[in-house]
């Protein structure tokens, strides 16, 4: 049993001092950049990740842009954080996010490009709510 415990405990340090290094190979200054090219390719069919994304949401329901969602009072990347290591979807109620299922590296990165839509200029007004078909 002790034997056991230890190869876990050990497993476990392994695995994080794994996950630190995977952070560690992107400098601080490029999460911005490298969350926004891992979001073009795993938000796009459902958000506005950027107002120059080569294609539309496909999701009918209308969804925030990243850039509203950055805006909205009281973002924080605890907040966003939450929000995307967990399940929104349930058999009843209106169409909620499926868990886009991230591991810590990819929520580090998808965070800190939407926290950094705060200070961008606002998107061009046709992506106003009801205007779509
Ligand atoms: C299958 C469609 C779909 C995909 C793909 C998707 N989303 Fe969403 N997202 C939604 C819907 C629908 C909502 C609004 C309903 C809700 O809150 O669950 C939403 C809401 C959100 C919100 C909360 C907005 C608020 O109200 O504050 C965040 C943050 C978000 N999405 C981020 C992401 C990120 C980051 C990705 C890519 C990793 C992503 N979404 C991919 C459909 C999607």
């Amino acid at each position: 049993m002790i034997e056991a415990g230890r190869i876990l405990a050990c497993g476990l340090v392994v695995a994080s001092l794994a996950s630190d290094a995977a952070a560690q190979r992107i400098p601080e200054a490029e999460y911005p950049n490298a969350g926004r090219a891992l979001a073009l390719r795993l938000c796009t069919p459902c958000h506005v990740v950027s107002p120059d994304q080569e294609t539309g949401p496909v999701l009918r329901q209308r969804t925030l842009s990243f850039a509203e969602i950055a805006r909205q009072p009281g973002m924080t990347a605890e907040a966003l954080r939450n929000f995307l290591a967990t399940t929104h979807s349930t058999m009843t109620g209106p169409m909620r996010m499926p868990n886009p299922m991230l591991d810590e590296e990819q929520l580090t990165l998808i965070v800190s490009y939407i926290l950094s839509l705060d200070h961008a200029a606002p998107p061009p007004r046709r992506d106003r709510p009801g205007k779509e078909g």
